[in-house]
């Protein structure tokens, strides 16, 4: 595999300082993006090229672009954190690479090198530093890597060019009420993804797939949906862009890898911080049946949501057909606010990164 340079192509009129600090003082999630953007290009024959940073920018493109109808697309999402120090440091940008190439995979696409990948972010990082909000807060800067399909023409198959793009955004809490718990509605005939699919990939597809359900759970006066899974309608998968923890008193349990859930390197550290902290964590299969009864009968403790973009959320309310129910009494509980303390600390540097996570730059 080929690893192209990134050449430098800085913007000669950036945002002023004082309209940086403006959005910085209220990002909110995905709204403002920073002065720069990372392309690089890969095209058949001759592998990935052209690499460069560049003042952020619409892009151009022929309206039969393959991406534009078969959707040959996958991104991912990953923060950069202010140490109090005042350098920066992203959280395990290995991961997302590594899960950036079983996406490609997936989708028939070429794998960008795992070192290119972290490179263009690093670059974009290193370019636009001064949009890292300050240290302490909850706010960081999100980083937006993806590839989409560039060829241009109707014929379904894998596209002989894509373009890779980095693209950064200051963010505040993903969920406005930040910390608050959040409503979730299960749904149970609407489903994510199938046995086989590309549940695993992180892909727009699926997310186009969520919306539908998302907006029933709007209807039903709840933040987010809840799948489970395609077969049996019965096992907990995850929401609509984030996994799914349930705890049980010291014990926390996610449900296992089917190959129709994403990877979520949030999740992936929670198991290893929960048990740096004591509790037991273990993935495993935890059905909607066994959710009602176990938070009614009380041995299901709290539960929460993780993602890299909504960090842990509490999970307050619970909706089914036919049924509705609180978690911890609809306030956020006390192992999912030590765990999302515990992670958080790590991330802006306040605590010891024992597993080496932090990649400085
Ligand atoms: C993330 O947490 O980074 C996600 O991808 C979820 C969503 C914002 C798409």
């Amino acid at each position: 595999m080929t690893t192209p340079t990134i050449e430098l192509k800085p913007s000669a009129n950036p945002l002023s300082a004082a309209e940086r600090e403006g959005i910085l003082a209220n990002p909110g999630f995905g709204r403002h993006f920073t002065d720069h953007m990372v392309t690089i290009k890969w095209t058949e024959g001759r592998g990935w090229h052209d690499g460069q940073l560049v003042p952020y920018a619409p892009i151009s493109l022929d309206p039969a672009t393959t991406v534009l109808h078969y959707a040959q697309e996958i991104f991912e999402g990953l923060k950069a954190y202010r140490q109090p120090d005042g350098s920066v440091a992203t959280f395990r940008p290995e991961k997302n690479a590594e899960r950036f190439q079983r996406s490609a995979r997936r989708l028939a696409m070429p794998e960008l090198p795992v070192e290119t990948f972290i490179e263009a972010c690093d670059a974009l990082v290193r370019q636009d530093k001064a949009w890292v909000p300050a240290h302490g807060g909850e706010e960081s800067l999100y980083l937006r890597p993806f590839m989409i399909a560039t060829e241009v023409g109707l014929g379904v198959k894998p596209a002989n060019e894509y373009l890779f793009l980095v693209i950064a955004s200051p963010a505040g809490a993903y969920f406005p009420g930040g910390v608050k718990p959040v409503s979730i509605w299960v749904s149970e005939d609407r489903v994510r993804a199938v046995p086989g699919g590309m549940g695993d990939a992180k892909t727009g597809g699926n997310y186009a797939a969520s919306l539908l359900a998302q907006a029933e759970a709007a209807t039903k006066g709840c933040d987010q949906v809840c799948y489970l899974d395609a077969v049996e309608h019965t096992w907990v998968e995850e929401l609509g862009g984030m996994n799914l923890y349930f705890v049980y008193g010291d014990k926390i349990v996610t449900p296992s890898l089917t190959g129709s859930i994403l990877e979520g390197v949030t999740r992936d550290s929670l198991l290893a911080v929960a048990r740096d902290l004591g509790y037991e964590a273990e993935e495993g299969r935890v059905s909607v049946d066994q959710w009602q009864r176990d938070s009614e009968n009380g041995s299901l403790t709290e539960v929460f949501a993780c993602g890299t973009a909504a960090v842990i959320t509490p999970v307050g309310t619970v909706k089914r057909a036919g049924a509705e129910w609180k978690q911890s009494g609809g306030e956020p509980g006390e192992v999912t606010l030590r765990l999302r303390q515990a992670l958080l600390d790590i991330q802006r540097g306040t605590a010891s990164d024992a597993h080496g996570w932090m990649h400085r730059l």
